[in-house]
């Protein structure tokens, strides 16, 4: 009580002090502390919606873009940041008053007027629109990898892990806040512009072509996507009303056929095991780049740098649950996206194939580079992606799943996980807390020598 009233008085004071009559707000933090990429994201706001609108060249090297994000305050703010890496700042508004604007490396630092701020209250939603235009960068992660823009065949594609969609719009550009987006790119007549959700709109007025994407799922930044090029584009519906969006490049048409049929098979496989698909549609996009050797788990719609194989496919969809539906709360906890997505491969091998699960376990288990570091904390931002994150986080599932004995309460145990943390963030603690809370096990064992522990057991038993 007393030092309620003793906070009370501190607040008034600081309010007289700051002389505007209200009370007095404080920057939001320049980043969200994440362990590995500390600046990403930004403290102060959540925001609730990204509406971007923008022009793509013909050869994907300009991009016009005007970012309009509606945020809600989460203290009395008198300035805040925006992630963005590169590209020109034009102006900016905050509740449509023009804002000051200050660039310092990826962070973006707007003030608004007096006005404004006298009214940046702790839960207020506000409205932010950023005019910005230029070149959208590539980005090198620290493991070397490329990512944020980067040029295809025909076009270009956005890829976001860990940090790159600060490249292309901005945004509080760390997983553990997500919003719904509405995408409307403008690109030259004859290419695709391909985005995450469904397309709502699209129309040809002279030489451009203009599509809109709606996702109204809550998803990270590092899922938004955007392709532009030329694509073959089928549209579907599964036996369970999911709709299917494929776009693939032309070349890569034959080779990709077969693997993309099977999508509403998988996406039902997957559904079985680990609980109800949790989006509103799904799909695929094939594209050319060697900028980019990987594949993404881009929300809705995986994105291949080439045509993939169905063991690939079921990793990538398998992390719409692991992943997009339930998110990281930081890039600590990177293994519950690949331990999950690395056993769904164990077991399609296993139902599709023939190849006891027990024994990809046990490939796992002998192969070094899965005992780098535990899982659950890579030394550093290049090791978020590594070996021991894929295939020893999946020993760790394994674990879990012999701890439970029996595979119809380990199933409804990982789909219990997946409807918890529905279109949220969960975190490795939530994960251990949630599974002994849902198997009335102690496993502080299990976690000892499988998520945390650094040498290998004498046995894998
Ligand atoms: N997360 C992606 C997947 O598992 C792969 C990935 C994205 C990746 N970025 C990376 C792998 C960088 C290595 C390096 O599907
Ligand atoms: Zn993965």
């Amino acid at each position: 009580m007393f030092l309620a009233f003793t906070a009370t008085v501190a607040a008034l004071t600081t309010a007289c002090a700051g002389g505007t009559g209200g009370v007095e707000g404080t920057p939001g933090a320049a980043g969200l502390r994440d362990p590995y990429f500390p600046k990403a994201g930004n403290g102060g706001y959540d925001v609730t919606h990204y509406g971007l609108t923008l022009d793509v060249d013909p050869a994907g090297r300009q991009l016009r873009g005007t970012a309009v994000i509606t945020a809600r305050a989460t203290q009395d703010l008198s300035a805040f940041n925006l992630d963005l890496a590169g590209m020109t700042v034009r102006s900016a508004e905050v509740e449509g008053h023009p804002a000051a604007v200050n660039r310092a490396a990826h962070e973006l630092t707007l003030r608004p007027d007096a006005e404004v701020e006298s009214r940046l209250h702790r839960g207020r939603t506000f409205r932010t629109v950023v005019h910005y235009s230029g070149h959208p960068l590539t980005l090198t992660d620290p493991d070397g990898s490329k990512e944020g823009w980067l040029r295809t065949a025909d076009g270009s594609v956005a890829l976001g892990e860990p940090v790159g969609a600060m490249a292309w719009f901005p945004g509080n550009n760390h997983p553990g806040d997500k919003a719904s987006y509405d995408l409307t790119v403008t690109v030259p007549k004859g290419l695709t512009a391909v985005s995450n959700g469904e397309l709502t709109a699209r129309s040809t007025a002279g030489a451009t072509t203009t599509y809109h994407w709606h996702t109204a799922a809550p998803m990270a930044t590092y899922l938004a996507t955007l392709a532009v090029g030329r694509f073959d584009t089928k549209t579907s519906t599964t036996p369970d009303g999911i709709k299917v969006f494929t776009a693939v490049d032309p070349k890569s048409a034959v080779a990709s056929a077969r693997t993309l049929a099977r999508i509403p098979e998988i996406v039902k496989w997957e559904a079985a095991r680990f609980g109800p698909y949790p989006f509103s549609s799904t799909g695929a996009i094939v594209d050319r780049t060697h900028d980019a050797g990987y594949a993404l788990e881009t929300q809705n719609r995986p994105f291949f740098p080439g045509p993939p194989d169905a063991g690939l496919l079921v990793h990538e969809m398998s992390h719409q649950w692991f992943g997009d539906s339930v998110t990281p709360g930081s890039w600590r906890d990177m293994w519950l996206n690949e331990g999950f997505a690395t056993y769904a491969e164990w077991l399609w091998e296993a139902d599709k194939e023939g190849v006891p699960v027990q024994e990809s376990f046990d490939r796992a288990f002998g192969d070094d580079a899965n005992w780098a570091f535990p899982p659950a904390d890579p030394p550093t931002a290049a090791d978020i992606s590594k070996a021991p994150v894929y295939g020893h986080g999946a020993m760790v599932i394994h674990k879990i799943r012999q701890a439970v004995g029996d595979d119809k309460r380990f199933f409804a145990l990982v789909a219990g996980w997946t409807k918890a943390h529905r279109h949220g963030n969960a975190s490795t603690a939530d994960f251990t807390a949630y599974t002994e809370k849902a198997t009335g096990l102690d496993l502080t064992d299990l976690w000892d020598t499988w998520l945390y522990g650094r040498s290998r057991p004498a046995t894998d038993d």
